[in-house]
């Protein structure tokens, strides 16, 4: 059969691939995130966070309508090599977004890096995601484990504190944020004197709470997240440690756990990208929004999903729906400024956000901002080459 201007025609406006350019039909996203276990309510606040910004935009980005495949990753890095790869192989999805747990996005960036599917991470700061393993076609919305670290290794050092006791769990996202901090307030004059971790996700906290207590450091300097830091918060509190050595850490500490924590989180000072109270009209419009749409307040959880969606949005735009035109959609994000409630940010040459970090304190069950501790705070990207 010959093939006629007609019958092209009619291929193009099946396929919408004129040689291998995809710039109509649906986009396929896949999401992987945790939806059990210790992380499932931060899996649950990205996936609202992101749907939100695709709802604003008419329920299509770049012209094209979005449609999810979905995989609860379970916090598992065992499984997670396994899951990515269905979402690429079996449903052939365009963009990857995932996930919460520094060790499963790390399989997950292996699998991008192998298949060259895009990734934007909403969440996990493994170090390495924007580090080692970066990659053209790889991004986050969210921080490096490194970044809230560090930024409290700086205040804690200003408050005046010369010895402390770090505890976390014993797994990427624990380890980076200890070294992160131990680096700036050591660098400032303090000492590390005893790091104390558990095994992800065990929460039996009480052994170590007596090593801390029998160590007596002036401050301690904690990472934990979910189920794990409401549990921790409550522990430290019964154990009658909190009156007597102040207790500091990564904002996950307290961000989206407030409720379940009560009074036990009062007054704890903590550092991330986000906070509940910052009054800006960006923030207050995207709090509203997202206050309608779920009948629940966002967490920077929810804020780094709905970032997630805008970073793919701008990258889109600039390739007019075509993703497979990666280097140009990675210049434009590039130059980019993403206007977030958090906050504008720009992304680094290793592909991470470089944003403002806030000083936060708990009262009247918020995270309420008392300036910004680390302004426009780079991840170093260490071993990075691009
Ligand atoms: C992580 O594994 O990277 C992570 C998990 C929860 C909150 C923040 C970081």
């Amino acid at each position: 059969m010959k093939f006629t201007h007609i019958t092209l025609a009619c291929a193009l406006a099946l396929s919408g691939t004129l040689a291998g350019a995809q710039t109509t039909g649906k986009l396929k996203v896949g999401l992987m995130l945790p939806a059990t276990g210790t992380f499932a309510s931060l899996g649950t606040a990205i996936e609202n966070g992101f749907r939100l910004h695709i709802a604003e935009q008419g329920g299509k980005l770049a012209g094209r309508e979005i449609e999810f495949f979905k995989v609860d990753d379970e916090s598992d890095p065992s499984k997670a090599v396994d899951n990515a790869t269905k979402l690429v192989s079996r449903d052939k999805v365009d963009v990857l977004v995932g996930t919460v747990h520094s060790g499963v996005a790390m399989a997950m960036a292996k699998v991008a890096k192998d298949t060259g599917t895009m990734l934007i991470v909403p969440n996990a700061g493994a170090d390495a995601v924007t580090g080692a393993m970066c990659a053209p076609h790889i991004f986050r919305s969210s921080f490096s484990n490194w970044q809230p670290g560090y930024a409290m290794g700086e205040v804690m050092a200003k408050r005046g504190h010369k010895n402390v006791v770090t505890i976390t769990w014993k797994y990427a996202a624990g380890d980076e944020s200890v070294r992160g901090f131990k680096e700036a307030f050591e660098k400032s004059g303090g000492k590390v004197v005893k790091e104390l971790a558990l095994p992800f996700p065990n929460v039996e906290f009480q052994a170590l709470l007596t090593e801390i207590a029998a160590a007596k450091p002036d401050a301690v300097y904690t990472f934990f997240a979910g189920g794990g830091a409401v549990k921790f918060v409550k522990d430290y509190a019964g154990a009658g440690l909190k009156i007597k050595i102040p207790l500091y850490g990564a904002g996950f500490l307290t961000d989206g756990t407030l409720e379940a924590q009560g009074a036990d989180a009062d007054g704890l000072f903590t550092t991330l990208h986000y906070a509940d109270s910052l009054n800006t009209p960006r923030d207050q419009a995207f709090r509203l929004a997202y206050a309608k749409a779920y009948k629940l307040q966002p967490d920077v959880y929810a804020v780094q999903g709905y970032d997630a969606a805008q970073m793919l949005s701008v990258g889109l735009a600039a390739v007019k729906g075509d993703i497979s035109k990666k280097t140009e959609f990675a210049a434009a994000l590039r130059k980019a400024k993403i206007d977030s409630p958090r906050g504008p940010f720009t992304i680094s040459a290793s592909h991470n956000p470089v944003q403002d970090i806030y000083l936060r304190q708990v009262g009247a069950k918020e995270n309420k901002s008392t300036g910004i501790a680390s302004k426009a705070l780079a991840d170093p990207g260490r071993g990075c080459r691009m």
